[in-house]
């Protein structure tokens, strides 16, 4: 068998698409389009490039870009601060601070301070766990009676709910109800990565509920979270990682693998059962004397290899990297319109 090709530039093309018709609409009607600011600290060359792609993505699709660029020695209070003036901003619907930051600053403590309605990357810890709770109730939800946490729409009326109920300069203790209804109900953001993964699996008609699923990788960016993403989607679910034994048996009987290992090349063809779709998101620089930059970019999977075994595989590149941006930008026009609609 030879697979299917999955095209991740002409998916990512064509929401991207959707999502600047989306934009021109909210701009007509409301006199606004969505804000992202992209953070950046330091000038290490690979968040370098990848900001500058995810600034210009906005402005292919019309998403205002804020640019906060912080030198390398920015303390991390002073980071803090830039985030809850952004988290203040209502120009700004998405904020992004970009990974890795400079060992001095405490990674989680600034994600955490990220206000969760623009929260577009899906990196905040409570949108991660919300992703665990398939139908559990939240915590605070009954404050907000119909709100299901997982439905931006329910999310809305159960929010406006709780804000009619409360006088908001009464209480400090109303206040922090309110925070902590709001930490309840809030619409979700998947993170970027697992959504484009799951997104390029949909639009190429790969049906996940029954199916087996093994996902090699359990990094907090994609391997665990697109892990929930697939047992919420109803497939069966392994996780493969460094510590596992016999990871070949295993992702030979998967229907779906996503490899997030960061191992080039990792994943050969004899491990890919006939027919499985194989979604690549590994993107590892390898050695190459014959490229102008010394170097290419291949994915955990042995392309030559699983092409010729699995029914859809995508390629590194243009297979998932487009899609990545592409679904940030979509969270940025989703949280404007929770905001603007
Ligand atoms: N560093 C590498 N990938 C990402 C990403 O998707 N978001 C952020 N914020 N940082 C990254």
């Amino acid at each position: 068998m030879v697979a299917t090709v999955i095209d991740g530039k002409a998916v990512a093309q064509a929401i991207r698409s959707e999502i600047s018709d989306e934009v021109r609409l909210l701009s007509q009607k409301y006199g606004k389009v969505p804000g992202l600011a992209v953070v950046i600290v330091g000038n290490r060359k690979d968040s370098q490039s990848y900001v500058s792609m995810k600034r210009k993505a906005c402005a292919e699709v019309g998403i205002k870009s804020f640019d906060v660029d912080l030198p390398e020695q920015v303390s991390e209070a002073d980071l803090v601060k830039q985030v809850h003036e952004l988290n203040a901003n209502p120009d700004v619907h998405g904020i992004l601070v970009q990974l890795p930051l400079p060992k001095h600053i405490n990674e989680e403590k600034v994600l955490t301070e990220i206000s969760l309605e623009k929260d577009v990357d899906g990196f905040h810890p409570l949108n991660i766990g919300k992703l665990a709770m398939k139908g559990r109730e939240p915590l605070f939800l009954p404050c907000t009676p119909k709100a299901n946490p997982l439905d931006s729409e329910n999310f809305c009326n159960g929010l406006d709910y709780v804000k009619k109920c409360v006088d908001f300069d009464q209480l400090l203790v109303t206040k922090s109800l309110l925070k902590l209804c709001e930490a309840a109900s809030v619409g979700i953001y998947f993170t970027t990565c697992m959504q484009g993964c799951l997104e390029l699996l949909h639009r190429n008609g790969v049906s996940i509920k029954g199916k087996k699923a093994v996902v090699v990788g359990r990094s907090n960016i994609v391997g665990l979270p697109v892990s929930m993403l697939l047992l919420k989607a109803d497939a069966t679910v392994t996780i493969v990682h460094s510590h596992t034994s016999d990871a070949e048996r295993i992702i030979r009987e998967a229907d779906i693998v996503i490899a997030a290992a960061g191992q080039p090349k990792m994943i050969k063809g004899s491990w890919i059962k006939p027919g499985a779709a194989v979604i690549d998101v590994g993107t590892n620089a390898v050695d190459d004397p014959s490229k102008k930059s010394g170097y290419r970019l291949v994915g955990d999977v042995d392309f030559e290899e699983a092409s010729q075994v699995a029914g859809w595989i995508t390629p590194v590149p243009g297979g998932v990297g487009p899609m990545t941006v592409t679904m940030l930008l979509k969270n940025t026009l989703e949280g404007a319109k929770r905001i603007l609609e």
